[in-house]
């Protein structure tokens, strides 16, 4: 079994993969409205982002009045968040600490909680689901964005992956990036409910963005194709081909 995956000598590589293209744009956009739609973020909340890497979405809460607490296993991830806090002169509380210690560096619980796109690199993913909803103060919103075994799937066979559509693409497999937990959305639903939870959004991110040819993406243009995956993120069937799946779960009093 790999261990939990620490991103220190992916960082650079991950600001400019992820946040400065169109799939982070959209992960941005999706993340946004959903949290506009549900009226998430009251004034001055206290917003918990475990496994927050560089910050980028908590940076927005911040600018909206929120005060962030980040942590973060990986010392090069927690910098650049450092970084871009320091550079829009906004206060950011960081931790070099793994999620499973979270406890010890921020105790007590938060109106928010954010993790997004980490539990699919854990060793144990479902492990982490009692540790995330016990830093949930009661009415609290958890807000969990992971990488969605369904879309991985459909992705894997329209690559033509048909013998083995759960394996990881072998090339970023061997170099450690491929997530290596795709996670099943109804598993995740129940050990929330479980825990206390209601999920009041479940919205598939990418899943029209990750299924369209390069060609027919450039014919359509970045704004149609946004709009279009944000409406389509909130429809069954088509929320579940997803890339990643993002649960808003609020905890019952
Ligand atoms: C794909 S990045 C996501 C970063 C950020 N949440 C985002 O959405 O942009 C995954 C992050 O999880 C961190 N990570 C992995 N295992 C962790 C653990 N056990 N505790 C805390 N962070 C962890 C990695 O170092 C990395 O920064």
């Amino acid at each position: 079994m790999d261990p939990d995956r620490n991103f220190n000598e992916l960082a650079t590589r991950f600001r400019n993969t992820i946040y400065a293209t169109a799939r982070g744009r959209l992960r941005l956009a999706a993340l946004t409205q959903d949290f506009a739609d549900l009226n998430v973020l009251t004034p001055d909340a206290r917003v918990l982002d475990i496994g927050g890497g560089q910050g980028q979405f908590c940076l927005a809460l911040a600018q909206q009045g929120a005060q962030i607490h980040l942590c973060d296993i990986s010392q090069e991830m927690l910098q650049i968040a450092n970084e871009q806090f320091a550079e829009n002169r906004l206060p950011l509380h960081s931790a070099h600490c793994a999620l499973q210690d979270v406890d010890n560096a921020f105790p007590g619980n938060f109106d928010i909680v954010l993790n997004h796109a980490v539990l699919e690199w854990l060793e144990n993913p479902l492990d982490a689901l009692p540790i995330l909803a016990q830093k949930v103060r009661p009415d609290g919103w958890l807000s969990l964005m992971f990488y969605n075994l369904h879309g991985h799937v459909w992705r894997q066979l329209m690559n033509g992956g048909l013998n083995d559509p759960l394996g990881a693409n072998p090339k970023l497999r061997k170099h450690g990036n491929a997530p290596q937990h795709p996670l099943d959305p109804e598993i995740l639903q129940r050990e929330l409910e479980k825990l206390g939870f209601e999920i009041l959004r479940w919205r598939g991110i990418r899943c029209i963005h990750d299924h369209m040819p390069q060609k027919v993406r450039e014919r359509v243009g970045p704004e149609a194709l946004a709009d279009a995956d944000l409406a389509y993120g909130l429809k069954e069937p088509y929320r579940q081909l997803g890339r990643y799946v993002h649960f808003l779960a609020r905890k019952r009093h």
